[in-house]
C-alpha cells in the first residue's frame, strides 16, 4: 500500500472527540451522556441570525469575496470598534471559522522549524495546526496551584531561541479559563518587541469574561501594530459553532497580503454563513446579558459542587466556559472511558476531556480534565454527582 506522510502520522487526535466511539456505543447500551467535554454550547442561537439565512433570497449561491464580504468585513470593524479596538475592514481576512485562520497564519508566518511559544494548558488543536505546519510549540508552563497565571517574565524569556518566531496566548483561555490582565498583555508585547516575534491572541472568547473584570485585546495595545494578530470566530460568540465563520484581524499587512494568498486558494469563506454572522452583529446587548449570567451561575455551580469532592482540585475560571479540574487518578484517559463503558447512575453517565492533549509537555495532566460547563444547572449538578460516586469505585 503507499504510505501516507510522516506529518499525517505525526497529526494528534483530538483529544475531546476520540473517545466517541465509546459515548455511540454507551448511547446504543441505552445509556444518557451528558456531555462536558465538548465547547459546544446549548445556548440558542440569535434568532437575527438565523432570520437572516431564512428571509434570503439569493439565486445564485455564488463564492464570496476570499477576504470575506465588504459589507461583512464593514460592520465586523464597526463590532471592533465598540470593544475599543480600532480596525479597517481591510485589516480583516474571514475564514472558515478561527481553525482555519490559525492554519492560515501558522503557515503564512512560521516556517518548518520554526518554534511558537504557547501558554499550556492550551486549546488541543494548537498543536494540530503546529503538526499541520511542521512548526514546533514550547510551552510556558502554567500551574493549577496559581490558577494558570503566566510564569513569570524572566521564565518566559528563557523559552524564546534564535527559532522562536511567535507567542500565543488565548483570552480569556481555553481550557483554563485564565483572563489575561492589561499588564500581563503589556508584559508580553514587550518581550514580543524586544526580540521582534508575532505575538498573537486567540480571542474567540472575548465576550465572556466574568466578575466584572473587563477583556484587553492585543489589538488595544500602542505601537505593535507589527507584531499583533488576533484570531477570532462567531462560534461561541453567538452559538454558531456550526456556520463555521472566523478572523483574523491585524494591521500588519504583509501578514494580511500573505493570509489573504491562502484565503485565495480555498477560494472563498461560506456564503451564507457570512450573512448569517454579519446579521448576528445586530444581536442585542440583552442576549450577551442573559448568557453571561448564565454562565457564571453554571461556573459557580460547577466550581462549588467539584469542591465538595475529596482528593479534587480545581482553579477559578474567570473567562469562556470551561475549567481543568485536578482529580485523584492516575490516568484521565483510563478514567474517561470507563465512565462511558463501564460505569452510570440510573443509565446517566458523563463525558469529560482528558487533559492530557492540552499540555505537549509528556506525563502533564494525566490526573486532569477538562470540563465545559455548557450544561445547564441541574444537568452539571447531575454530572459532578456522577463523577463524584464514580470516583469512589474506580481503581486506576
Ligand atoms: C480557543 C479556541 N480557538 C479556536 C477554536 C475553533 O473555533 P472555530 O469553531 O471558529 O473554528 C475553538 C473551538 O473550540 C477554541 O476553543
Amino acid at each position: 500500500m503507499p504510505t501516507i506522510s510522516k506529518k499525517g502520522r505525526l497529526m494528534p487526535e483530538s483529544p475531546i472527540r476520540k473517545l466517541v466511539p465509546f459515548a455511540e456505543q454507551a448511547k446504543k447500551d441505552g445509556k444518557h451522556i451528558y456531555h462536558l467535554n465538548i465547547g459546544q454550547p446549548d445556548i440558542k442561537t440569535p434568532e437575527v441570525a438565523l432570520q437572516a439565512v431564512k428571509d434570503n433570497t439569493v439565486e445564485i449561491l455564488s463564492y464570496s469575496r476570499s477576504e470575506g464580504s465588504e459589507t461583512y468585513r464593514t460592520k465586523l470593524a464597526a463590532y471592533y470598534k465598540k470593544h475599543d479596538i480600532t480596525v479597517d475592514p481591510k485589516d480583516i481576512v474571514v475564514t472558515t471559522g478561527a481553525s482555519e485562520a490559525l492554519l492560515f497564519l501558522f503557515s503564512s508566518i512560521m516556517d518548518p522549524g520554526d518554534e511558537v511559544i504557547i501558554s499550556e494548558p492550551f486549546y488541543a488543536n494548537y498543536i494540530a495546526f503546529s503538526t499541520a505546519t511542521g512548526v514546533n510549540v514550547v510551552p510556558a508552563i502554567c500551574d493549577i496551584d496559581d490558577n494558570f497565571a503566566l510564569p513569570s517574565i524572566e521564565t518566559f524569556e528563557k523559552l524564546i531561541t534564535p527559532k522562536t518566531k511567535s507567542i500565543l496566548i488565548c483570552n480569556p483561555g481555553n481550557p483554563t479559563g485564565y483572563l489575561y490582565s492589561k499588564e500581563e498583555i503589556q508584559q508580553l508585547a514587550d518581550l514580543a518587541k524586544k526580540h521582534d516575534l508575532f505575538l498573537i491572541a486567540d480571542e474567540v472568547y472575548r465576550e465572556f469574561v466574568y466578575d466584572g473584570e473587563t477583556h484587553y485585546s492585543i489589538l488595544q495595545l500602542e505601537d505593535m501594530d507589527e507584531h499583533t494578530i488576533v484570531i477570532d470566530s462567531v462560534s461561541k460568540r453567538y452559538s454558531m459553532c456550526g456556520a463555521r465563520v472566523g478572523c483574523l484581524v491585524s494591521r500588519n499587512t504583509t501578514v494580511l497580503q500573505t493570509v489573504l494568498k491562502y484565503a485565495q486558494a480555498r477560494l472563498s469563506p461560506p456564503t451564507f454563513a457570512q450573512i448569517a454572522s454579519e446579521a448576528a452583529l445586530d444581536t442585542p446587548q440583552s442576549y450577551f446579558d442573559d448568557v453571561i449570567a448564565e454562565y457564571v451561575d453554571r461556573r459557580d455551580t460547577l466550581i462549588k459542587e467539584l469542591q465538595q469532592i475529596e482528593g479534587v482540585k480545581v482553579g477559578s475560571p474567570k473567562g469562556a466556559f470551561y475549567c481543568i479540574v485536578e482529580l485523584p487518578i492516575k490516568n484521565s484517559d483510563n478514567f474517561a472511558q470507563w465512565l462511558l463503558e463501564h460505569f452510570d447512575i440510573n443509565g446517566e453517565t458523563v463525558m469529560i476531556a482528558p487533559a492530557g492533549g492540552f499540555y505537549s509537555t509528556p506525563g502533564l495532566g494525566l490526573n486532569q480534565v477538562r470540563i465545559a460547563y455548557v450544561l445547564n444547572r441541574e444537568s452539571l449538578i447531575k454530572a459532578v454527582n456522577i463523577i463524584k460516586e464514580a470516583l469512589k469505585v474506580y481503581k486506576d
